[in-house]
C-alpha cells in the first residue's frame, strides 16, 4: 500500500496562531478565568484538550463580565469589540489577517455606499463576523438559489468567505455581472485554503481511495470533501482515527491523506501509523497463507 499525504493538509497559519495564542494565554494569565468566544476551532479534542486547561466556550459576553475571552481566527463582528469594553473584558484577538482583510474591505464599501454581497455560509461565524462589519445588512449568498436575494443594484463589493472554492466565486460573481452597474470583485478566498484544495484535488486524481481528516462542523475540511469526491469516487471523511473504514482500504494499492485547517498534525499521523501498521499486518498474513499453500 502507498500512501500519499497531500502537501498542504492540516492547521493553517490562522488556526496555528489562535491555538499559540490560547496556549500563552492560559499559561501567563493566573489570576483571571479565560473563554473563547465559540469554539476556538472545529476540533473536538482540542476543545478537550483545552478544557482540561480550564479553557471554555462561551457564545455571550454578557455572560462573563471582568474575564478574558479569546476572539478566534473566524473573527467577530465589529460591535463586539464596543460590547467587549462596555464588560471590561480582556480580549486576546486572533482574528485571523486573512479575515480581517475581508472585514475591512466590508467596512470600507458599505461606508462609501455600495451594497455588500459576501459568497459563503450564512450561519458559519466567519460569514456572520464579516456582515457585522458592514451593520449586518450584507446579502449572502451560498448557492444559486440565493442569488435571487440580491436585487439590482448600481455598486456592489463581493467578497469570499475565506474557505469556499473557486468554483463557487466565479459562478456567483459572474451572475452578478447582471446586477450591478459597478461591481469591484475581491477574491478573498485565503491562500491556505487555495493550496489545500489544490493539493487535495492533484492527490484525490491519482489514488484508488481518499481519507479528508477534519471536524464535520468545518467548513474547508467540507469543501475538501466535496473536492476529492470529484476525482475519487471512494472519498472518505472521518474526524479520528476511530473512524478509518480499515477493512474498504485494506486492499487498495494507493491511498491519498488530507486533513482541514483546523486538524491537528498527531490525529493525521496516527491515521498514517494505523494504515501502515494495517497494511504491514495485512502483507504478513498474505505471506503466511502462501508459505503454508506450498
Ligand atoms: Fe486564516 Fe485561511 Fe486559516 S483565513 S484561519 S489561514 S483557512
Amino acid at each position: 500500500m502507498e500512501i500519499i499525504v497531500a502537501d498542504h493538509s492540516g492547521f493553517c497559519f490562522g488556526v496555528k496562531e489562535a491555538i499559540n495564542k490560547t496556549f500563552h494565554a492560559a499559561s501567563e494569565i493566573k489570576d483571571k478565568k479565560i473563554y473563547t468566544f465559540g469554539p476556538l476551532i472545529h476540533n473536538s479534542q482540542v476543545i478537550e484538550q483545552l478544557k482540561t486547561l480550564g479553557i471554555e466556550s462561551i457564545d455571550s459576553v454578557e455572560q462573563k463580565p471582568h474575564s478574558t475571552i479569546i476572539v478566534r481566527s473566524h473573527g467577530v463582528p465589529f460591535s463586539f469589540y464596543e460590547t467587549a469594553e462596555n464588560h471590561h473584558i480582556q480580549l486576546i484577538d486572533a482574528t485571523c489577517p486573512f479575515v480581517r482583510k475581508v472585514q475591512n474591505i466590508a467596512r470600507e464599501y458599505y461606508l462609501k455606499g455600495y451594497s455588500v454581497v459576501i459568497v459563503g455560509d450564512p450561519k458559519h461565524p466567519e460569514v456572520i463576523g464579516i456582515n457585522g462589519w458592514c451593520d449586518n445588512r450584507a446579502y449572502i449568498v451560498q448557492n444559486e438559489q440565493a442569488l435571487d436575494t440580491v436585487p439590482d443594484c448600481e455598486k456592489i463589493c463581493v467578497v469570499a468567505q475565506t474557505t469556499i472554492t473557486e468554483e463557487l466565486w466565479d459562478y456567483i460573481t459572474k451572475e452578478l455581472e447582471h446586477k450591478a452597474q459597478i461591481l469591484e470583485k475581491f477574491n478573498t478566498i485565503c491562500i491556505a485554503t487555495k493550496d489545500r484544495q489544490t493539493s487535495c484535488a492533484k492527490v484525490a486524481s491519482q489514488v484508488d481511495a481518499m481519507i479528508v481528516i477534519g471536524g464535520r462542523h468545518s467548513s474547508n475540511t467540507q469543501k475538501l470533501v466535496q473536492i476529492s469526491k470529484k476525482y475519487c469516487e471512494n472519498t472518505y471523511h472521518i474526524e479520528t482515527v476511530e473512524e478509518l473504514p480499515i477493512n474498504q482500504l485494506i486492499n487498495m494499492k494507493k491511498i491519498g491523506i488530507t486533513a482541514g485547517a483546523s486538524t491537528p498534525d498527531w490525529i493525521i499521523k496516527e491515521v498514517i501509523n494505523k494504515m501502515s501498521n494495517a497494511d504491514q499486518h495485512n502483507n504478513e498474513m498474505m505471506n503466511m497463507m502462501e508459505e503454508i499453500e506450498n
